[in-house]
């Protein structure tokens, strides 16, 4: 019998078995060290919109665990966008990257992935949603401010190319850890 049907049995407290460390009371969910990559593009950054992006993503509660200001290579730009490359608009894309600075960013929590797509809104900017960062601050696909990783497999490859794992500070939060309490 499983140690929570013993907990049901016995009157909803929980009953561990001996040795068993508690998880049900860990404060910590599994992927809550779920990470993406958030970059600013050059438009972004040129409107002067570098801290209202920050400020969203630590208002939502995420956190932010490496960042830094570039101007992207040809070289990261190509390998990052690699799967566009015979889009009629990929010429123009790598132009664009590459015309300024960039802000890149790693943020770190629960579903950041899913929930950073969801707070940045369409790609096509004339698509997103109000409220989304895309929605508030941008009116075209190819001005559209915000880079945001599509999955968790992708946000692990992108975050690689633009960062040196010494570059990403882990860092414990002493505050909302029972937020993720089970
Ligand atoms: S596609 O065509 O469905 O594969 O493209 P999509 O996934 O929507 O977008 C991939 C990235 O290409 C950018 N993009 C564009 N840039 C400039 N001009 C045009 N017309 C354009 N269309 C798409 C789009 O912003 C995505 O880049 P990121 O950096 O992920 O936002």
């Amino acid at each position: 019998m499983s140690f929570i049907l013993r907990g049901l049995l016995s009157g909803g407290r929980a009953v561990y078995p001996a040795r068993t460390p508690c998880l049900l009371y860990s404060s910590v969910t599994p992927d809550v060290r779920e990470r993406t990559l958030i970059a600013v593009k050059p438009d972004g950054v040129q409107r002067r919109l570098v801290g209202e992006i920050i400020k969203r993503f630590e208002r939502r509660g995420f956190k932010l665990v490496g960042m830094k200001m570039l101007q992207a290579s040809e070289a990261v730009l190509g390998k990052h966008y690699h799967d566009l490359q015979r889009k009629p608009f990929y010429p123009a894309l790598i132009r664009y990257m590459a015309s300024g600075p960039v802000v890149a960013m790693v943020w770190e929590g629960h579903n950041v992935v899913r929930s950073s797509r969801l707070m940045v809104g369409e790609t096509d900017s004339s698509q997103a949603k109000p409220g989304t960062v895309r929605g508030d601050l941008s009116v075209h696909i190819s001005r559209n401010i915000i880079h945001a990783s599509d999955s968790v497999e992708v946000a692990k490859k992108e975050i690689g190319l633009w960062f040196h794992s010494a570059e990403l500070i882990n860092w414990e939060t002493s505050d909302h850890s029972d937020l993720y309490q089970v």
